[in-house]
Formats: structure tokens, C-alpha cells, sequence
């Protein structure tokens, strides 16, 4: 038995208030009865219609990952390289049809989602959604105000112009010559953290995903470890 209003949002694609909306309005029948509480709960057996259309509950799973170095997420160009691919760690939970949305270059760790919602996917990886990714770099170099400013304005590289991006330093290290910063961007080019700092002469020594859209990587997480997403942090992405 599952709530009501977890199985529109969960299945329905409906987020949480919109699904409280819709139940408010009656436009969602059980077994041909309106139903307006949301938190009853039905079994598999039961008919849910939302107007008049069946709510189809196909199990889908949404984990949060914090990607470990050495783990690639992508199968096409790098198929010569035999490391195991990032879904492997969640082998335990025994679900066809898992894939991480978006991928991670081989050495970069972080907030990956890993799902079986191709829609869902498809949409977060979408280049007209613009979503925000948030990276700490460590990098050879010290940075200084010229590169936020260069960041901001983008960089011509073969294939495409990047569109602005945010670059504050938060750390310089003179001894090491390292800095460290935070770098946001909305698009989701091959390499494109490290191609921009490269533009910069700063070759990116460490990279970590630590938000996308209004998903902030959890920090209990050591890598390597995953959890299933909240109900909250589910409607944060569906909103995306
Ligand atoms: N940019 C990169 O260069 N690598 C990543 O893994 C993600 C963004």
C-alpha cells in the first residue's frame, strides 16, 4: 500500500503541490471514486485515474551518488576502458535499466543522479533547460579576478562558444601554487570545466560535482556511497 499523493508524484510526474492541487480540484478518481486526501492509501490493484487517464506505476528509482574517482558513467567513448562503470555500486539494489543522468569525466567524483526514468533523465540532460552545475576545482595556478571576468564573458573553443559561467576563488595557495574554486555552469559540454580553466593555462588537478539544478550533493555521503532520493529532493528535480 502507497499513499495517494506519493504515487501521483512519483509515477503521475506530478509534483508534490501540484498533486495536492489536482486532488483538490477532483481530478483524480480511485476504483471510479473522486478522491480529494491525498494521503489515503491504495494497493497495486487499484485503479487510479487522473483525468480519466490511468496513472501507470512503473517502478522507478532515483538515487543520489557520490561519484568515486576511477568509476566512468558513460558507455560510448570510453568503452576501450575496462573500469567499472558508476552503476555497478548500486548492484545491490537489484533494479533493471539503471543509468546515471548526465555523465562524469573518469576522475571527476561528486553528485551524479542514477535512475530507470529515461524521462526524467532525458529532461535533466536537456541542453534548453539551461540547469545549473556547481564544481569545486582544485588547480595548478593562481587565479585571480582576470579569470572570473573571463569565465564570465565565455570562451571560443572549436565546436561551440560557452556561455558565461561563475568562477569564485576561494582559496589561493602561493607555496603550492594551487587554487580552489567554485565554478557554475549550465551547460554540460565534453570536459568543458577543465577546457575552461585550460583556456585560463590552469590544468584542474581535482573535480567535484556538488550541486546540479536545486540538488546539493549530500556530504554524509563519502564516495562511492549512494541513497535514494527524498520525496523532497524528487520534487527539487522535477521542478528542475
Ligand atoms: N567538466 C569537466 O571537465 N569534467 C566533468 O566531469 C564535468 C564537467
Amino acid at each position: 500500500m502507497e499513499r495517494l499523493d506519493k504515487i501521483l508524484s512519483n509515477y503521475g510526474g506530478l509534483t508534490r503541490s501540484t498533486a495536492k492541487e489536482y486532488l483538490k480540484k477532483g481530478r483524480i478518481s480511485v476504483n471510479g471514486s473522486i478522491f480529494k486526501d491525498g494521503s489515503i492509501k491504495v494497493s497495486e490493484s487499484d485503479e487510479i485515474l487522473m483525468d480519466n487517464k490511468p496513472v501507470v506505476r512503473k517502478k522507478f528509482r532515483y538515487f543520489m551518488l557520490n561519484k568515486p574517482s576511477g568509476y566512468i558513467s558513460s558507455t560510448e567513448d570510453e568503452q576501450a576502458d575496462t573500469s567499472p562503470n558508476v552503476v555497478s555500486l548500486l548492484k545491490n539494489e537489484g533494479v533493471k535499466g539503471l543509468f546515471p543522468v548526465g555523465r562524469l569525466d573518469k576522475d571527476t567524483t561528486g553528485l551524479l543522479i542514477i535512475t530507470n526514468d529515461g524521462e526524467l533523465g532525458h529532461r535533466l540532460t536537456s541542453p534548453s533547460r539551461n540547469i545549473e552545475k556547481c564544481y569545486i576545482a582544485e588547480v595548478d595556478g593562481i587565479l585571480t579576478k582576470e579569470d572570473t571576468e573571463a569565465f564570465s564573458k565565455g570562451f571560443e573553443f572549436k565546436e561551440f562558444t560557452s556561455k558565461p559561467a561563475k568562477l569564485e576563488i576561494l582559496n589561493t595557495d602561493t607555496e603550492n601554487n594551487t587554487s580552489i574554486a567554485k565554478v557554475r555552469i549550465s551547460e554540460g559540454k565534453y570536459h568543458q570545466v577543465k577546457r575552461m580553466f585550460l583556456k585560463r593555462n590552469c590544468k584542474v588537478l581535482k573535480l567535484q560535482r556538488v550541486s546540479e539544478g536545486n540538488l546539493n550533493l549530500d556530504e554524509t555521503l563519502k564516495p562511492g556511497e549512494y541513497r535514494e532520493l527524498t520525496d523532497e529532493e524528487l520534487d527539487l528535480i522535477q521542478q528542475n
